[in-house]
C-alpha cells in the first residue's frame, strides 16, 4: 500500500505544479503541459537505470564527447554497476541519429545460435520442450554481440578511443562498487539461480555465502582484467584472443555449444530503421530481429485513427482500443516475424497505413474479441523482463536510444570462468518448438525456429521520434513482450495526452500480447474504469509495475529526462 501511495506522489505534485504554474502565467498552452520533467538541462542528458552509469555518462559529456561516446561509456559500466542486464555477455540495438549526416542507423549486435544449434535442441525424446536447457543451462546462451556492438558504435560515430570510453567501467570494476539497495535486492532474489554456479556466486556472494548489504563495496576483479584486455586489444581480445579462449573452454566444461569459430564469426549488423509516422511524427525504432520497431508503429497506425486524445488518457475507450490494437500486432508477430536473414518478414506490408486500416475495422468498438477468434493476418503486399535500455541526448543534436539484455536478470547466471562475464540465456527467445510460449509467453513457429547462426526474434524497441525532423522524444523500456507496448504508451501519452514526460513515464499501463488472453493492467486505474472493461469483455489481470523506462524529451533547446520510478536505482540527469 505505501508503495502504491509513493508510486503517486510525484504525478499528482507534478500535477499540481504544472496547474500552480499554469495558473500564474495565465496560459496553458500544450508546450508548458508537455515541459515539466524532473531533471532539465541545456547541454544533454543522460537517463539510465543506474546511477553511477549516468553519471559516468554526463561525465563525458561534460568532457565534450557525443552521445555516442557517453553511450558506449554507459554500456561498458552498466556491465559493472548493473550486472542484472547491463553485459558484455549478451547483446542488443543502438539507434543512432548523427546530426552531421542527419541519417539514422540501427546497430544490430543480437546474439547469434551457435553454428551447431539444432531446431530441436531443447525438446526432450518426447518432444516436450525442456525449460532448464534453454533458459538455466551453458546451452540457452547465444554468442554474444555486446563487446563488437559498444565498439563498432564509438568507432564509427564516436569520438572516442575504446580505451577511453572503457576506463570508467574498468575503475569501476577494479575499485569496486558501493553496493545500492536494489542491487543487494536483485541479488538476493536471483541467489538460487546465481549460486548453482560456484564462478558466479563467488563474485555476487561473499565467501561465506552471505549477501553483500547496501553500502558495502563490491569489486570485480575479473570482469575488471577483461575489460582492460578489451582497452588494450579492443574487440578482438572478446572474440579472437584471450577471453573468448576462456569463454570457449569454459563451453566446452559445462556442455555448452560457443566454440571459438563462433565468436570469431560474430559480425554486428548495421540495418536500415523502420519507421513510420504518428500525428506528424516521424517514428524511428528497430527493425527485425526486433519486433519492437514494426509492431509499435503497427500499433500506433492503427490508433491514428482514432480521436484518443479526445477520449482521453486512461479512459474505458481509449483502454480498449489499445487492448484490440495490442492483440492484432501481436498475433501478427507470432507469424510474421523473425531474422530478416532467415526469413522473409513482409515489414513494409506490416507498417502500412493501408494494411492498419483494414485490421482497425476488425476492432469492435465495444467489445474485446476473444484471442481465440483472432488469427495473425496478411498484411498488404509491397517482430525477464530483465533488459535494460538508456537514452542520451548531446548538445550537437545527437540522439542514442540503446536498449541490450542478458534476456532473464544474470542471463543463464553463468560465468565463464575466469572472464568475471556473466553469459546471456537469449537462445530462450527463439521458438523452441511452435506453438509453445517461451519466457515471456509468446508463440512463434518457422519463422522464428531455431538455426544455426540465426539470431532470436526480440521485442526491444530502441526508438527515437522526430518533430520537425529533430529528434524530439529518445525512450524504450526493458521487459520481455511488454517493452513494445510500454514504449507505445511513453508516445500516446506525451504526443496525444500531452503529458509532462513525468506523467507520462509515471502513468498506470496496460498490456495485451494476443496470447494469452488477458489485458495486464498496473495498479492506479479507476476501479470503474476496470469494471467497464470487464464488461466489455476482456480478462482484465491486476499485474506487477511492469517496464523501465529512460526517456529524453527536448523542446526548445531544453533536455527534459525522467527515469522510470518502477525500478530503484535509475537516473536521469542533465548537464
Ligand atoms: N530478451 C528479450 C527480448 O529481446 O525481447
Amino acid at each position: 500500500m505505501r508503495r502504491r501511495i509513493s508510486f503517486w506522489i510525484f504525478p499528482v505534485s507534478v500535477v499540481f505544479l504544472i496547474f500552480l504554474a499554469a495558473c500564474m502565467h495565465g496560459q496553458r498552452d500544450s508546450a508548458s503541459w508537455a515541459v515539466l520533467s524532473p531533471a532539465t538541462a541545456v547541454n544533454g542528458m543522460v537517463a539510465t537505470q543506474e546511477s553511477l552509469a549516468t553519471q559516468v555518462g554526463v561525465q563525458i559529456l561534460k568532457q565534450g564527447g557525443n552521445a555516442v561516446d557517453a553511450a558506449v561509456a554507459v554500456g561498458f559500466a552498466l556491465a559493472v554497476t548493473l550486472p542484472q542486464a547491463g553485459n558484455l555477455g549478451g547483446g542488443g540495438f543502438m539507434m543512432v541519429h548523427d546530426a552531421k549526416s542527419g541519417k539514422q542507423v540501427a546497430i544490430d549486435y543480437r546474439e547469434t545460435a551457435p553454428a551447431s544449434a539444432v531446431k530441436d535442441m531443447y525438446l526432450d525424446a518426447n518432444g516436450n520442450v525442456v525449460e532448464e536447457r534453454s533458459r538455466f543451462s551453458a546451452l540457452s546462451a547465444g554468442v554474444p554481440g555486446t563487446v563488437a556492438g559498444l565498439s563498432l558504435a564509438l568507432e564509427r560515430y564516436g569520438t572516442l578511443t575504446l580505451k577511453k570510453a572503457l576506463a570508467p567501467a574498468i575503475r569501476l570494476a577494479e575499485e569496486g562498487i558501493v553496493v545500492t539497495e536494489a542491487l543487494t535486492t536483485s541479488l538476493e532474489k536471483h541467489r538460487e539461480t546465481l549460486i548453482r554456479w560456484p564462478e558466479t556466486a563467488k563474485i555476487f556472494f561473499k565467501a561465506d555465502g552471505s549477501s553483500y548489504a547496501p553500502n558495502e563495496v563490491l569489486r570485480q576483479k575479473d570482469l575488471a582484467k577483461s575489460l582492460r584486455k578489451i582497452a588494450e586489444e579492443g574487440p578482438a581480445a572478446f572474440y579472437n584472443g584471450s577471453i573468448g579462449e576462456k569463454l570457449a573452454a569454459d563451453m566446452r566444461q559445462q556442455g555448452g555449444w560457443i566454440t571459438r569459430e563462433d565468436l570469431r564469426n560474430y559480425r554486428v549488423k548495421i540495418r536500415e530503421p523502420v519507421r513510420g509516422t504518428y500525428r506528424g511524427h516521424e517514428i524511428v525504432s528497430m527493425p527485425p530481429p526486433s519486433s519492437g520497431g514494426i509492431h509499435l508503429i503497427q500499433i500506433l497506425n492503427i490508433l491514428e485513427s482514432e480521436n484518443i486524445q479526445v477520449l482521453g488518457a486512461a479512459s474505458p475507450d481509449t483502454l480498449h482500443l489499445m487492448a484490440e490494437s495490442m492483440k492484432l500486432a501481436y498475433a501478427d508477430r507470432s507469424l510474421h516475424l523473425g531474422d530478416p536473414e532467415f526469413w522473409k518478414v513482409p515489414m513494409r506490408g506490416l507498417i502500412s497505413k493501408t494494411y492498419a486500416r483494414k485490421l482497425g475495422q476488425l476492432i469492435d468498438k465495444k467489445r474485446a474479441t476473444p484471442a481465440e477468434a483472432i488469427k495473425p493476418h496478411n498484411p498488404v503486399p509491397y517482430e525477464s523482463r530483465e533488459t535494460t535500455h538508456f537514452s542520451v541526448m548531446d548538445r550537437y543534436g545527437n540522439a542514442v536510444s540503446n536498449t541490450y539484455t542478458l534476456n532473464f536478470s544474470y542471463g543463464s547466471g553463468i560465468v565463464a570462468a575466469g572472464t568475471g562475464i556473466l553469459l546471456n540465456n537469449e537462445m530462450d527467445d527463439f521458438s523452441a518448438k511452435p506453438g509453445v510460449p517461451n519466457a515471456y509467453g509468446l508463440i512463434g513457429g518457422q519463422a522464428n525456429a531455431i538455426e544455426p547462426g540465426k539470431r532470436p526474434l526480440s521485442s526491444m524497441s530502441p526508438t527515437i521520434v522526430f518533430r520537425n525532423k529533430k529528434p524530439f522524444l529518445v525512450t524504450g523500456s526493458p521487459g520481455g513482450s511488454r517493452i513494445i507496448t510500454t514504449t507505445l504508451q511513453i508516445i500516446l501519452n506525451v504526443i496525444d495526452h500531452e503529458m509532462s514526460l513525468a506523467d507520462a513515464t509515471h502513468a498506470a499501463r496496460i498490456h495485451h500480447q494476443w496470447l494469452p488472453d488477458r489485458l495486464e493492467v498496473e495498479p492506479g486505474f479507476a476501479p470503474e474504469t476496470l469494471k467497464k472493461l470487464k464488461n466489455r469483455g476482456h480478462r482484465v489481470e491486476l499485474t506487477e509495475p511492469f517496464g523501465s523506462t529512460q526517456s529524453i524529451l527536448k523542446i526548445e533547446g531544453r533536455f527534459y529526462g525522467a527515469s522510470d520510478p518502477r525500478r530503484k536505482g535509475a537516473l536521469a540527469l542533465g548537464h
